[in-house]
């Protein structure tokens, strides 16, 4: 499928087949793990596969997820971080959403799940790591068959006139003009991401030779791993239409009307 389809029909997986998945399958995710971290070595972090998922669920249970709302999965992957900086935070997103799709390619569902409710003493215990103070972890495993008469709930996306603007924030710019620039389809797609309670903190605005990327901060919570997954698609739909060279990270404060946004990036083009 690709990734224009994928992030339009993209859902998270939120009960999963109890049986752990294949051997083979289980070969197949942990090479995709080992590349990842090939690519993150000089990088403060690594992708840890929990292939026991039970225990983690058990301990999780009423504590993690969305108010206590666990994910019982077979399995879950996690970020440990050897030193928990911003840009690290960013990476994480940005990988943990490449791993989305390369399980997702091999018919596997996923769905992040927040742990930001559950102290670090606990984490700690459960993920038997000091480095395992994790902002959210990944479930996975087969998904549960769906009823097809059954018509699951949409998770509602913001216009593009409310997340894209022009030359500066708050200043608009039309379907027509992002058509004209070659943007369209890149800025359309790209709100499909997934992001922490649908919050779609992102911002664009699109300049002539480059697209930058804000992120709104809300209540303390700096949405960086939201930036990461929202980046890592942004890098994936414009090399499937040949636009842009790649992202130019920035993480400086910008406050608007008392609204403060974080400039994370600038996408190339
Ligand atoms: C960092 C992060 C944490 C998330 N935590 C949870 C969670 O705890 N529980 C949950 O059901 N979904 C969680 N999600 C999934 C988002 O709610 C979901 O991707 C988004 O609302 C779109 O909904 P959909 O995937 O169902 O279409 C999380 C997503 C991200 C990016």
């Amino acid at each position: 499928m690709n990734m224009m389809n994928f992030l339009k029909t993209r859902k998270s997986t939120r009960e999963f087949k109890k049986k752990a998945i294949t051997e083979a399958d289980l070969t197949k995710v942990e090479s995709l793990i080992g590349s990842i971290n090939e690519e993150l070595s000089g990088i403060n972090m690594k992708v840890k596969l929990y292939e026991y998922g039970q225990h983690i669920y058990d301990s999780l249970k009423g504590l993690g997820g969305y108010a206590g709302v666990m994910i019982e999965s077979p399995h879950y992957i996690a970020f440990d971080f050897s030193a928990k900086d911003e840009k690290t935070l960013l990476l994480s997103g940005y990988n943990m959403e490449k791993l989305v799709t390369g399980l997702n390619n091999m018919g596997l569902g996923t769905c992040w799940v927040s742990l930001n409710g559950v102290d670090k003493e606990r984490k700690t215990v459960i993920f038997g790591d000091t480095s395992s103070d994790y902002e959210a972890i990944l479930a996975f495993g087969y998904p549960k068959p769906k009823n097809p008469f059954i018509h699951e709930p949409f998770s509602e996306r913001l216009g593009v006139e409310e997340l894209v603007f022009k030359e500066k924030l708050g200043e608009p710019i039309t379907m027509d003009e992002l058509e004209m620039r070659g943007l369209g389809d890149l800025l359309f797609y790209i709100r499909f991401a997934p992001s922490r309670f649908n919050r779609q903190p992102w911002r664009f605005v699109v300049h002539d030779t480059q697209i930058d990327l804000f992120v709104v901060e809300e209540g303390g919570d700096n949405n960086l791993m939201d930036a990461g997954i929202v980046m890592y698609y942004c890098e994936e739909l414009a090399k499937l239409q040949g636009i842009g060279t790649g992202w130019e990270i920035n993480l400086d404060d910008v406050e608007i009307e008392v609204k403060k946004y974080r400039h994370i990036g600038s996408f190339k083009l």
